[in-house]
């Protein structure tokens, strides 16, 4: 009995050692543990035998089937660290390639252009504001300036909600300048923000749609003057059409929430159908501008004698049609992938001053 568990043993164990893949191995486990193995059949017999015998035949064939149970989970752990480095040696990942090679999304040229300005004015200081699209009567008008029966209601085109039950009726804002009014209240001077965003008349042509973007500028401090004003919106043009040299014109204008008030105009050139921002004969109108007017900040309880300063509002999508050279503003709210396609901007293409706008 002995040398035929013996034998067995050696031959399992050989059979162990020759097997050259998991597969194969559990062939041999199959063979010898499992139900109609070999060491099964065996302990199987021990129930035939008489008490004497299997005092001996059992602790043997019980180490015969820990062994090869031993034997076998050793060779598995071989067999599997092999295949590990198998693995590791055939299989890379590149982390240099890109995530997707071509990823089918775009940014919006106004979103692009956003940013642009947000990263043109954070540079000079200025923090992004935010304020609701729909808004109060008041701070889209009253506080600007603006009271009830002031024929600049009448300019705005607004679409009004119903009134509420105090008979106070929202508006869809008709100009980001109601951020002005909204950082005034909630923030103490100095104040240096843009607030970029979405606004709403009534009009639809080339040139409007009833949604569309603007951006304003407010800066309020003790000692804010035209200067500035000049300064900052030539810093900011500079460094968005991306040239040396602006000219700029201010022309005497009138917006009830500024005094004075000044439309902007930028000096170019219409050469070859084209539009260049710079030099040339000449000028288009860009924004519109001018000194905080006193009644303003006493409707946002700032002391004028104390605090003044200086706001500017443009629209963003004109900005953009300028810059990327789009003559249709309605085909950047009809999703037309084609469109998209051509005039949108990568998406992990972040503009940076340090890295420059253009594609
Ligand atoms: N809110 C004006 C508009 O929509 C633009 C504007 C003009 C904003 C002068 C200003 C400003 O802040 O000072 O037409």
């Amino acid at each position: 009995m002995q040398e035929q568990i013996a034998s067995l043993k050696a031959d399992i164990s050989q059979q162990i050692s020759a097997a050259g893949d998991m597969a194969a191995l559990e062939d041999v486990r199959v063979a010898t543990l499992g139900k109609k193995g070999s060491v099964s059949g065996l302990m199987k017999g021990l129930g035939g035998m008489s008490p004497d015998e299997r005092k001996v035949a059992g602790p043997l064939l019980n180490s015969l089937k820990v062994d090869v149970a031993d034997e076998i989970a050793a060779r598995k752990s071989v067999l599997e660290a092999a295949a590990l480095e198998e693995r590791l040696a055939s299989e890379r990942v590149d982390v240099s390639l890109p995530v997707m090679a071509h990823p089918s999304g775009s940014i919006h040229p106004v979103s692009q252009v956003m940013d642009e300005i947000a990263e043109i004015f954070a540079s000079l200081g200025f923090d992004v504001a935010e304020g609701p699209d729909l808004e109060t009567d008041f701070h889209n008008f009253t506080a600007l300036n603006i009271p009830a029966e002031h024929p600049a209601r009448q300019d705005h085109d607004t679409f009004y909600l119903k009134p509420d039950a105090n008979g106070d009726r929202k508006v869809l804002r008709t100009h980001t300048s109601p951020v002005q009014i909204r950082t005034m209240l909630n923030e103490t001077p100095p104040i240096r923000i843009i607030a970029p965003g979405r606004t709403y008349r009534s009009d639809s042509d080339a040139t409007h749609t009833p949604m569309f973007h603007q951006v304003e500028g407010l800066v309020i401090d003790k000692d804010t003057h035209l200067g500035h004003l000049k300064g900052t919106l030539e810093a900011f043009l500079k460094a968005f059409f991306e040239v040396d040299n602006v000219t700029l014109r201010l022309r005497p204008s009138y917006f009830p929430f500024t005094e004075p008030s000044m439309e902007v105009d930028v000096q170019c050139s219409f050469d070859g159908g084209n539009v260049k921002i710079g030099d040339g004969n000449d000028w288009l109108e860009i924004l519109g501008s001018g000194m905080v007017n006193p009644r303003v900040l006493e409707h946002c309880n700032l002391d004028p004698t104390v605090y003044q300063g200086f706001a500017f509002g443009c629209g963003i999508d004109r900005l953009a049609m300028l810059k990327y050279g789009m003559n249709d503003l309605r085909a950047f709210f009809d999703s037309d992938l084609r469109w998209l396609r051509h005039y949108g901007f990568r998406a992990l293409d972040l503009p940076t001053l340090a890295g420059g706008f253009s594609r």
